[in-house]
């Protein structure tokens, strides 16, 4: 009889060191950036109570959990997204925490999504979050933190762009057109550059609209500048939701990102709470997922149960991130890298020992080996463990206090105290 060996889970990740180096860099460029936007960092856990997304997320993110009832009976989910635990988190202490606040978080989420590039079933999403201000310039501080982060990992403006639309003026000018239920247009609407104009107008027709509403819609969404959607739209709400957009671009392109936003009202969102400002970031051809995706809730709190606290944030995954910064050539070498190794002819275990600890003591990374073997074989170690230089415990040409050592960088060999072995490591 033959036994299967075991299978990872389809949609899931091994990250064997190489790919959790790569991983780490990812996870430290996202850490780094958003401290120095002045976020803070907290958690959540990694399962919650079924209810908390029923009803609240939208219907495809609920039609995605991985749910299941626990041994007391309790209806548990998997987090699909954080944002619901912000939510919770912001009511239970809504009283004490002085607002506003900006928090960011790196969870790993779970949906069960159909595999495909760009979508697994586990995954990690950096969220940044502003709550407590209705302030558009909470939009311009998440929206520079975006550019800023692209542009640490290497990529250029106009090799991604932020799309920026608005629930609040689309909701205005679906009543402006007289369409009904804007409730089921939504969802509609954010499939449509996905299903094609016959599915699109079909999709409408029969969520009330008439023909020539399903025209006027196809024409606002299209619509590519602020002056061209002026023709478009009279009301005063309308007005005020583009002022706050012209105010939005004038503030990131003063503060040097002007060339990373643009308007694109062909974005909705699937997500039920957003109620504002709601965007995207895609790579310059849009031939991938979305890299990232936000916008403003307002009324989340609210909706759970909590008083009414605005907020607004993005959540940014790792896969399509990491696709992308790979086709730019942008990751760092997966490849282990030490300071030092510490290596002996005579296999002298305790001094290999001793003074690996004393250069560790010094800040260093140091692997030495962990059995008795030839120089040759030592050497082949320090070569594969990325060591930059091989100190010799037992050199016969070092004098008391010294150490031969060699810099693997270039070849060469050098004779001195631990104080000059360190120095040469700067080199
Ligand atoms: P979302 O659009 O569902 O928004 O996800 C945001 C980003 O997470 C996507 O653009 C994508 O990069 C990544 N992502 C989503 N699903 C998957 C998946 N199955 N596999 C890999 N990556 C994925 C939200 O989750 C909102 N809660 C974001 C937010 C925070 N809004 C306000 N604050």
């Amino acid at each position: 009889m033959s036994i299967s060996i075991p299978q990872l889970p389809k949609g899931t990740r091994d990250f064997y060191p190489e790919a959790e180096r790569i991983q780490n860099y990812i996870f430290d460029t996202w850490r780094r950036v958003a401290e120095s936007f002045a976020y803070e960092e907290y958690e959540g856990p990694m399962f919650e109570h079924l209810e908390l997304y029923t009803g609240k997320s939208g219907e495809e993110i609920v039609s995605q959990l991985y749910n299941f009832k626990d041994k007391g009976d309790r209806e548990i989910a998997l987090r699909p997204e954080m944002t619901p635990t912000l939510a919770r988190l912001v009511i239970q202490k809504a009283r004490e925490l002085k607002k506003p606040f900006k928090w960011f978080s790196m969870p790993r989420l779970f949906r069960y999504e159909k595999a495909q590039k760009g979508r697994l079933r586990e995954f990690f999403q950096l969220n940044m979050d502003i709550i407590g201000t209705e302030s558009i310039y909470a939009e311009a501080d998440l929206m520079a933190a975006i550019a800023t982060m692209l542009r640490k990992f290497g990529l250029k403006d106009g090799e991604f762009a932020i799309g920026v639309s608005s629930r609040k003026l689309l909701a205005t000018y679906l009543e402006e057109i007289g369409a009904p239920n804007p409730a089921l247009v939504y969802p509609v609407l954010d499939r449509r550059l996905k299903i094609g104009p016959e599915a699109f107008a079909k999709a409408l027709a029969d969520a009330g609209l008439t023909e020539d509403q399903v025209k006027k819609l196809d024409d606002f969404m299209s619509c590519k500048s602020i002056e061209e959607v002026k023709t478009k739209v009279h009301s005063e709400n309308a007005t005020a939701a583009l002022a706050e957009i012209e105010d939005l671009f004038a503030t990131l392109t003063a503060a040097g990102y002007g060339e990373c936003v643009n308007l694109d009202l062909s974005i909705v969102r699937g997500l039920a709470y957003y109620t504002g400002i709601v965007f995207e970031v895609f790579d310059k051809g849009k031939s991938m997922r979305a890299i990232a995706g936000g916008g403003r809730y307002d009324s989340l709190t609210e909706k759970l149960g909590g008083e009414r606290i605005p907020g607004v944030g993005f959540g940014m995954g790792d896969v399509v991130l990491a696709d992308l910064l790979a086709e730019h050539k942008l990751l760092p070498s997966p490849k282990q890298s030490v300071d030092f190794y510490i290596a002996s002819f005579t296999n002298d275990m305790k001094k290999v020992f001793e003074t690996a600890q004393a250069f560790r003591a010094g800040g260093n990374t140091v692997a030495h080996p962990l059995a008795a073997m030839k120089m040759g074989k030592q050497l082949d170690q320090a070569n594969y463990q990325g060591a930059k230089i091989v100190v010799y415990v037992d050199g016969s040409k070092a004098a008391a206090g010294e150490f031969e050592y060699k810099d693997m960088r270039t070849g060469e060999m050098f004779v001195g105290n631990s104080e000059a072995i360190v120095e040469r490591l700067k080199a």
